[in-house]
């Protein structure tokens, strides 16, 4: 999604302005801006592509001023042209946007009744449009700013700024994040704290409906009532705003070289000291009393929710729904005040994962996120959040989030099964031990990578890719498949390998490779039968399981990617890593952008 930067600054802040927008790019992006206002007069510069084209155009036609605003942009309305490239400017008012603005056609024809011709496709150039008008009925720009504020219907974060005034930004937000930074007689405005993170470490997270004028004196926030709002200055951990590739040629492997350290991370948080209890927050309801759990999210996050599933039904025997948030929003499930409703995003940002906890917030008994960034709109409206820990996750294709969320809902299943009375002291004792032995574990998985690269190779020559799992292995396919197509652009798809006779075998020749993931477990004698009946077909099978899978079916199938041995709960854990490496080694022998993969986002804040 389109990231956003503001300074006032009292350096010339182009450079800096671009600075900001790099560590944004992660968020995806296919053109970039930025504006600036030089001894009063508003100008621009703007490039379709990567930010080296932005600062090359400004190596050669150089941008003065200590004001400026910078944007990168993801295209919604109009293709990634420069004409289509924020900021967009009307008359003396130039802005950047993040969202979409629902009501833009309307709001352009009656800009075109005063006289104001639309120069671009986009819905942003109508908010310019807008302010300029009010500004020609004289209006000052704060409340030119604030009266085009209120006529925006849909999802926005923005920032204003105008030509004479080189100390003033009007910021606002309405369904998309935007922190305000606050500096040393320098002021700043950025998508997020990662942007920021080199000019301050203090932040204030606009809410919900707020805007704000912003001067290099400090910062005057209003509520969507118009009253003045008093929102905390917060420190942001550096390290939660690091963003380097630690020696890795790509975000993704370093990535996934963290998911040790990381889910460590996540169990010192959540282990009690002697290692025999869960430690969750107050507000976490206890389960004893809870009817069916829904737990929603999109993408990855969706399958971890998939998968979380079988662990709160046969752990906790608790009846458990999942959906993804863009179809549960629409479908008016009934939510009784029996359900706990449960969020997982990575960003915290994503809007139909959001829309859908608002959907729930006022009819659920209690909304639980498990969300990785704690300062988010997801996590600011649940009841309770719970961090994963796993830190900036960068590239695009999601993947120590992923092994994190699935720690943090197996221990809230294994708390669920305390409660509830199906897991004793003893028996949470053990499954916690074996839990904490995991990071360990998983380097030994992440030292696979050698022989995942050999398999990707193969898998990058073919057109199409199967991905099959039974039981706690079928979400796990599922997401091996969504790495593979998302980095790589190869399609692939997952089945659950019961389904393999249902239809998809009719797809199985020599050119379809099948990637079956499947740990000698109790449904493992049924995965062989399946991939039998694929190998019978001259399907080329990459099996991927543990020792006693490869003894009893490791003949006949092309390549093995041999896992240490878990308990069964624990293997989507450790299978999320031979599937991630086989995503990440298929792209670079496609020679696809790894980190960001053409036409994907890192975080979906628009529907
Ligand atoms: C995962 O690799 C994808 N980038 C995508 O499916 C992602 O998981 C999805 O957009 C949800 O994002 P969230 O976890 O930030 O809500």
């Amino acid at each position: 999604m389109c990231g956003i930067v503001g300074i006032l600054g009292t350096h010339e802040v182009a450079p800096t302005l671009v600075e900001a927008l790099r560590r944004l790019e992660y968020r995806g992006y296919d053109s970039a801006g930025i504006a600036t206002v030089n001894e009063g007069k508003l100008d621009r510069r703007r490039a379709v592509g990567k930010l080296v084209n932005l600062s090359d155009l400004l190596v050669h036609e150089p941008l003065a001023g200590k004001a400026g605003i910078g944007h990168t942009r993801w295209a919604t309305h109009g293709a990634p042209t420069v004409g289509n490239a924020h900021p967009h400017r009307a008359g003396t008012v130039a802005v950047v946007h993040n969202g979409i603005i629902e009501n833009f056609r309307e709001l352009r024809a009656e800009a075109a009744t005063h006289g104001r011709k639309p120069e671009t496709e986009t819905d942003t150039e109508t908010i310019a449009m807008l302010a300029a008008q009010y500004m020609d009925q004289g209006d000052d720009p704060v409340t030119a700013a604030r009266k085009t504020i209120a006529r925006l219907d849909g999802a926005f974060a923005l920032v204003f700024l105008f030509d004479g005034h080189d100390d003033l930004m009007i910021a606002a937000r309405k369904g998309s994040p935007l922190a305000i930074g606050h500096g040393k007689g320098e002021m700043y405005v950025g998508s997020d704290a990662i942007a920021l993170a080199p000019l301050t470490d203090r932040i204030t997270y606009l809410e919900e409906g707020d805007w704000a004028v912003v001067t290099r004196a400090g910062v005057e926030i209003r509520d969507e009532h118009g009253n003045l709002a008093n929102r905390p200055v917060k420190t942001i951990r550096m390290d939660a705003t690091r963003i380097d590739k630690g020696g890795h040629k790509h975000f993704m492997a370093k990535e996934i070289a963290e998911q040790p350290h990381v889910i460590g991370e996540a169990l010192n948080h959540y282990l009690t000291a002697d290692g025999t209890g869960i430690n969750v927050p107050e507000s976490l309801p206890d389960f004893r009393g809870v009817e069916r759990l829904v737990l929603v999210a999109c993408g990855t996050a969706y399958y971890a929710c998939v998968t979380a599933k079988y662990w709160f039904e046969r752990i906790a025997r608790l009846p458990v729904e999942v959906d993804i948030a863009s179809e549960f929003r629409y479908r008016e499930p009934p939510v009784t005040d029996g359900t706990v409703a449960l969020f997982v995003s990575q960003s915290g940002e994503t809007a139909d994962t959001l829309a859908a906890l608002r959907y729930c917030a006022d009819k659920a008994a209690h909304v639980v996120s498990v969300v990785n960034v704690p300062e988010s709109s997801i996590a600011r409206e649940s009841g309770t959040a719970l961090p994963i820990l796993a830190g900036v996750e960068v590239g695009v294709a999601s993947t120590k989030a992923f092994t994190c969320q699935l720690t943090v809902l197996y221990l809230l299943a294994l708390k669920a099964a305390q409660q509830r009375g199906h897991l004793d002291a003893d028996a949470l004792t053990d499954r916690l031990s074996a839990l904490r032995s995991l990071p360990g574990i998983l380097n030994h998985a992440l030292a696979q990578d050698r022989s995942a690269k050999k398999v990707a190779r193969k898998l990058a020559e073919a057109d199409d890719i199967l991905f099959l799992g039974r039981g706690l292995m079928y979400p796990l396919a599922m997401e091996g498949a969504l790495k593979l197509k998302e980095i790589s652009y190869i399609h692939a798809e997952a089945y659950a390998s019961g389904e393999l006779k249902h239809g998809p075998i009719a797809l199985i020749d020599k050119r379809m490779p099948v990637v079956v993931m499947a740990p000698k477990d109790k449904l493992f004698d049924k995965t062989v039968s399946n991939m039998q009946e694929v190998m019978a077909r001259g399907g080329k099978v990459t099996l991927i399981t543990d020792e006693a899978g490869l003894d009893e079916a490791g003949d006949g199938v092309t390549n093995t990617l041999v896992m240490p041995t878990v308990p069964d709960d624990l293997a989507p854990i450790l299978y999320a890593i031979p599937a991630q490496q086989l995503a990440y080694h298929t792209a670079i022998a496609k020679g696809t952008d790894v980190d960001q993969p053409r036409n994907l986002a890192k975080s979906v804040t628009v529907e």
